[in-house]
């Protein structure tokens, strides 16, 4: 029997490698939900979805903070919620708008749809370790209270209050996934590793935003996709959420000599101002998901990098993307 999942934000990073894996299985139906917003390159989101191309691979080029939803998410056994606008650097000023639009009011729009669905077993939310800010202890648990310090963060804590306000009041089978920093092929253009990969390729110079010592715990995309798909059918309370991370902290600098030794070249690099609302570490302790999900990362950031910087030595055609060298 067919199984319908719904992924959002599907022609991006994450949303694009969840469709990729569950259609490995030709007994799964995807429909895929992107309106293609014009953060970064299209020919990059393009590039991305043609991995998809295959007979159970249904395109909605649809907006979620406008459209009729229920056409669509009714039609859903499992609701994978990846889409909204990323990036901490242009959610502050005019531009915060966009934030409220794609993260906030499309998610409840979403959940609004869930309610009434009468099929839906399980709707999983992309949150975000940026709802911690800089966070009082490490490795970070969930119980620690969230204060975000960018307004990027704020609008992911909304949206992950809004999953636990359907999940208590109206039994919606929510689940918040709160990712740290995700890498791995198809990461964003606008994302440090990419950009470092990409520079250290062509010879160009790394710009770094802030010190270089600003320590991240790194997921590889393979273990936030194993997440997600473990978070579909495991036993859990409606609006449960967890941390998603690699587990093991590194200094964004450090990665850098990863990359150096993965191209065979070594880079060259200029610091530039930090990013306000950029934290300076993030660390968190995955206990939760690995007892109640029966998760954890697999792949190191050595493994990873070296991964990603084959990815995109393979794809020369996406070396001129804008949003790398900017
Ligand atoms: N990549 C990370 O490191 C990371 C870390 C923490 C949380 N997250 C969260 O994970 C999710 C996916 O991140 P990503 O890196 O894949 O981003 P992405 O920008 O590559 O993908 C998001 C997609 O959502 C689409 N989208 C945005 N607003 C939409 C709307 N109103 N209707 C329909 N589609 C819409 C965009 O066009 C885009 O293709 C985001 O919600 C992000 O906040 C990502």
């Amino acid at each position: 029997m067919t199984t319908t999942y719904l992924i959002t934000g599907a022609a991006g990073f994450v949303g694009s490698s969840i469709a990729e894996e569950l259609l490995k299985n030709p007994e799964n139906h995807v429909i895929g939900v992107d309106d293609f917003n014009p953060y970064y390159s299209q020919s990059w989101k393009r590039s991305s979805l043609a991995r998809l191309e295959v007979d159970n691979f249904e395109l909605c080029d649809v907006d979620l903070s406008s459209a009729d939803l229920d056409p669509i998410i009714h039609r859903a056994d499992y609701v994978l919620h990846q889409a909204g606008q990323p990036g901490v650097r242009s959610s502050w000023g005019v531009d915060f708008a966009g934030y409220v639009r794609d993260n906030i009011l499309a998610t409840q729009r979403l959940l609004e749809s869930a309610r009434t669905s009468p099929k839906l077993r399980r709707l999983v939310y992309a949150s975000s370790s940026s709802i911690y800010g800089d966070a009082a202890s490490f490795p970070t648990t969930e119980s620690q209270l969230p204060a975000p310090v960018s307004p990027y963060g704020v609008s992911k804590l909304a949206a992950e209050h809004l999953m636990s306000a359907y999940a208590r009041t109206f039994g919606v089978p929510t689940v918040s996934l709160r990712y740290f920093t995700v890498y791995g092929p198809w990461q964003r253009p606008d994302m440090a590793f990419t950009r470092f990969c990409a520079s250290v390729i062509k010879g160009e110079t790394i710009r770094v935003f802030g010190s270089g010592a600003q320590v991240r715990d790194f997921t590889f995309i393979s273990d936030v996709v194993d997440a997600n798909l473990r978070s579909l059918t495991a036993d859990l309370e409606p609006g449960v959420f967890f941390n998603i991370c690699g587990g093991s902290g590194i200094e964004l600098i450090e990665t850098i000599g990863i990359i150096e030794k993965a191209v065979g070249r070594p880079a060259s690099i200029l610091k530039s101002g930090a990013v306000a609302g950029d934290v300076l570490r993030t660390g968190g302790d995955n206990s939760r998901a690995k007892q109640l999900l029966g998760w954890e990362p697999k792949v190191s950031v050595h493994e990873g990098l070296v991964h990603q910087v084959a990815w995109l030595e393979q794809r020369p055609e996406l070396l001129d993307t804008d949003e790398l060298w900017n």
